[in-house]
């Protein structure tokens, strides 16, 4: 691994580190409270090519690394997860599927606008009963010649009100099982498809997660992402790459607690000094910035290896088991160096601590990632 960035990269590094301090610092506190959309900055960062970064340009896209990615995740991530976990899902798990997976048409009509930021997606995958065990999925795609009659309802789905196409996970052929499922790309204006209630949630408030219901929805055929059956295996292979997105947010929540931490052990005064100059503080300083080095080279290395085109399901997973294990630890930690402080909304961390607690969930909770792992080093 190159522990040299390019030029490019390091570009990409200070840019998502400058719109992040100008265009999503301000108002942070008020979207978290009010669980409001960022739908401004999120167009911002379409424009500023955010959002398809590693697409290739002939479909609008950045055509940049993973580890830019990486780099430009971290910056956000920083500041407001709510916001790089639209970026994340959009990149990731909707922009990329389409672009590896999916067909000249349907690259032309959805990854054009989903690349620019003029549009955004939703990947729907999690049931009521399937969350986990990402096989059992209830929904159905029914074969009805030259369309699919989709039937049935998705959980947790982030961007769930505003994006304008969702690629949905259907079982069709259930005999068969995760060989039987399929993915479809759905339009939001698609006849049957009902937006639900938002969550109310304990972090990435300002995210818009919604349960989404779908009943006899007509999908045209052509709108089936790779061959009959295909679904599940497409969906593994784009939560692969998704991990490598939400660990690099992990980091860069651990990140941005840390640096407030620093901050803020410099200014406030005990018993004399700067409560850096506190051995009690310095500890807890030392084994955040050891902890977050150690999940950002192992995001890095999962870059790196989808990078070079060699598996990284198991250096993803790696990276994402870490780096929300180290959110966690480092935002409690920065709440307990900013002691009563860190316990009111103004100072941030508290704020942090609670969007930390989603990286050890989504696109497979921690316990999911150990099986990732464990099955690649047992194979
Ligand atoms: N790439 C390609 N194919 C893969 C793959 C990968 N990385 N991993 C598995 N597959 C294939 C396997 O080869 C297998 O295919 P064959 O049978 O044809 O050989 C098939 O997929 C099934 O694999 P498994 O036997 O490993 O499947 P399983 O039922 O045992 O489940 C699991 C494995 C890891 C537990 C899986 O169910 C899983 O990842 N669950 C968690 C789901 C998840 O992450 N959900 C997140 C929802 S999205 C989200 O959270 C987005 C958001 O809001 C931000």
């Amino acid at each position: 691994m190159n522990f040299q960035f390019t030029e490019e990269q390091l570009a990409v590094q200070a840019a998502a580190r400058d719109f992040a301090q100008t265009e999503l610092l301000p108002g942070v506190i008020e979207r978290d409270e009010h669980q409001k959309f960022p739908a401004e900055q999120i167009k911002k960062m379409g424009e500023l090519g955010f959002l398809g970064m590693m697409v290739d340009p002939r479909y609008g896209g950045g055509g940049m690394d993973a580890v830019a990615y990486v780099l430009a995740m971290e910056e956000i991530s920083k500041v407001d997860a709510s916001a790089s976990v639209v970026m994340s899902v959009n990149n990731s798990l909707v922009c990329w599927g389409i672009e590896n997976f999916g067909t000249e048409e349907q690259k032309q009509k959805y990854l054009t606008k989903l690349a620019t930021g003029e549009i955004i997606g939703a990947f729907c995958l999690s049931e009521p009963e399937a969350g986990s065990d990402a096989t059992s999925q209830r929904t159905t795609a029914e074969d009805k010649g030259d369309h699919y009659l989709l039937n049935g309802t998705k959980n947790w789905i982030t961007n769930g009100s505003t994006a304008s196409v969702y690629i949905v996970i259907a079982q069709t052929h259930p005999e068969k099982k995760h060989r039987g499922i399929n993915a479809l790309i759905v339009e939001r204006d698609m006849e049957g498809f009902v937006v639900g209630a938002k969550e109310n949630k304990l972090g990435i408030r300002g995210s818009d997660t919604h349960s989404l219901m779908f009943t006899d929805v007509k999908v045209p055929k052509e709108n089936r992402i790779g061959e009959d059956g295909f679904g599940f295996k497409f969906a593994m292979a784009t939560l692969a790459g998704g991990r490598i997105g939400i660990a690099s947010q992990a980091l860069g929540i651990a990140s941005g607690a840390y640096e407030l931490a620093v901050k803020y052990a410099k200014e406030r005064k005990a018993f004399g000094v700067e409560i850096a100059k506190h051995q009690a503080i310095q500890f807890k300083l030392a084994d955040m910035a050891t902890n977050i080095e150690a999940a950002r080279l192992l995001c890095l290395q999962a870059a790196y290896d989808k990078d070079t085109h060699q598996d990284y399901a198991k250096s993803g997973a790696m990276a994402k088991l870490f780096a929300s294990k180290v959110a966690m630890d480092t935002t409690i930690e920065a709440v307990q160096v900013h002691g009563g402080y860190g316990f009111v909304k103004e100072y941030h961390v508290e704020r942090l601590m609670r969007d930390a607690k989603i990286t050890q969930i989504y696109e497979g909770t921690s316990e999911i990632q150990k099986i990732v792992i464990s099955r690649e080093l047992l194979a």
